[in-house]
């Protein structure tokens, strides 16, 4: 890995960014950040109530700003929120300086885990039909990412298995 290269997880709501990220991290000896974590601690309070007290668009402010300033950190494990990769200014960073992994499963394992999650906001009032069409959208998006983990077939050990090796590589 070059020296100003982090790794970088993506993908949607419960694809385990952060338990597939933190998993990694202790396998390569790195240090491993969550940027939703980094936003909750930073505004002491919940991403749910963020959107509620402030709404999307500040909560897309403080994502870019902290997620810019994590990643000129150097050789960690970054496990971004489900839409920082939708920003064009984070993408564009990721995509032009660092290992990106996209986390993929099929619609309806995503659909299952998410879909009576009560701390994500974007999840709380919609319908499947609702979040079908979001996995649709974004997974456009996510496909740009330097790396897909096809992950529907593999346990959580050879997911992790897997990026190692491919980090190995690089
Ligand atoms: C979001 C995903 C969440 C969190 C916020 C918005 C999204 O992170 O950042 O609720 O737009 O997909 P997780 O992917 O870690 O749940």
């Amino acid at each position: 890995m070059k020296s100003k290269e982090n790794l970088v997880f993506l993908g949607m709501m419960g694809s385990g960014k952060s338990s597939i990220g933190f998993l990694v991290a202790k396998k390569l000896k790195l240090n491993f950040v969550d940027i939703d974590n980094e936003i909750e601690k930073k505004n002491s309070t919940t991403i749910k109530k963020i959107f509620e007290e402030k709404g999307e668009e500040f909560f897309r402010k403080i994502e870019e700003k902290i997620t810019l300033k994590k990643l000129k950190l150097s050789s960690a494990v970054i496990s971004l929120g489900g839409g920082g990769f939708v920003n064009k200014n984070i993408r564009k960073e990721i995509l032009k300086n660092h290992l990106s992994f996209w986390l993929n499963w099929k619609s309806e394992i995503l659909l299952k885990r998410i879909k009576n999650s009560k701390k994500r906001p974007l999840t709380i009032n919609a319908t499947d039909d609702e979040l079908i069409d979001l996995i649709k959208k974004r997974t456009n998006i996510y496909s740009k990412a330097l790396y897909e983990v096809k992950c529907d077939n593999l346990t959580k050990n050879e997911i992790v298995d897997k990026i190692v090796q491919i980090y190995e590589k690089n």
